[in-house]
């Protein structure tokens, strides 16, 4: 696979192609996942949990982040690389371009970080500087204690057109990707239909223009409870790479994720 760029995933929305995205945290695992032909890796601060058996995001640290992607780099060959700037290393403009500068030069090719419309002036500066940006909406889990747990976002009127109100203005102050976790289907193709650049969804109906899932949630390796919006592809699959193969061919296609993984 020749390497993807922020160029030919954007032309994919543009041609109504869907794209696969996995996180990995490990060279051995970037190797299997590119090498099966998943677009993105997201080098996600889900390690926190996965990894390092923590009940949240929040603990873990640009160090982290680093450290991660420049694995995940050194066993990539030719995914796109997204890395995660954790809990309160972007707070404001300045402190997110010197974190975003250490995830780039471990190897990242995008930054995601999390919340709304108070990002934009952040968005905009990093965008200024080269570095795309993609915004996370929905249910950020990095913001868990305020918004009371992990549950679904967007399910009011009002907070409905706030979630499409931020996408725009996001995109509007230079936002490369959206992505959308938990919310619900019809909201998730409305902001799709309406947005100019890829949007990625997890727990957001099969309308959006990508799917990410946590790599091993889809190989059936979880230490807790499954979400409705996981599939276990190894249990349809004989070896890992078949599994990561079938993800992608499911979600390019549009069968993966049906209704039934999405919210009301
Ligand atoms: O950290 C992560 O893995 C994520 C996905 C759940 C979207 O942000």
């Amino acid at each position: 696979m020749s390497n993807v760029t922020l160029h030919t995933l954007t032309a994919r929305k543009q041609a109504g192609e869907k794209f696969a995205v996995l996180t990995a945290y490990d060279a051995t695992f970037a190797h299997q996942v590119s090498s099966a032909g998943i677009e993105m890796i997201l080098v996600g601060d889900s390690l926190g949990m996965v990894l390092q058996g923590r009940d949240s995001t929040l603990p873990v640290s640009l160090d982290d982040m680093a450290y991660h992607t420049e694995c995940v780099a050194r066993g990539n060959q030719g995914a796109m690389i997204m890395a995660d700037l954790p809990f309160m290393t972007y707070a404001t403009p300045e402190q997110a371009m010197a974190s975003s500068a250490v995830l780039m030069q471990a190897g990242a090719h995008i930054v995601k970080l999390e919340g709304g419309s108070w990002l934009c002036e952040t968005v905009s500066q990093l965008a200024e500087r080269g570095v795309p940006v993609c915004a996370h909406l929905g249910l950020t889990p990095q913001a868990v204690n305020k918004l009371g747990g992990y549950r679904v976002q967007g399910r009011t009127r009002e907070s409905a057109l706030q979630m499409i109100e931020d996408a725009r203005r996001l995109e509007e102050a230079g936002a490369s990707m959206l992505l959308l976790e938990c919310v619900p289907s019809l909201l998730a193709q409305e902001i799709t239909m309406n947005a100019g650049v890829p949007v990625i969804g997890i727990g957001a109906g099969p309308h959006t223009d990508a799917q990410v899932l946590v790599l091993q949630d889809i190989l059936g390796i979880t230490t807790g409870r499954t979400p409705r919006f996981v599939k276990n592809f190894l249990a349809e699959s004989d070896s890992i790479q078949g599994a990561l193969r079938l993800y992608g061919e499911q979600v390019r296609d549009g069968r993966f994720p049906s209704a039934e993984h999405g919210f009301d």
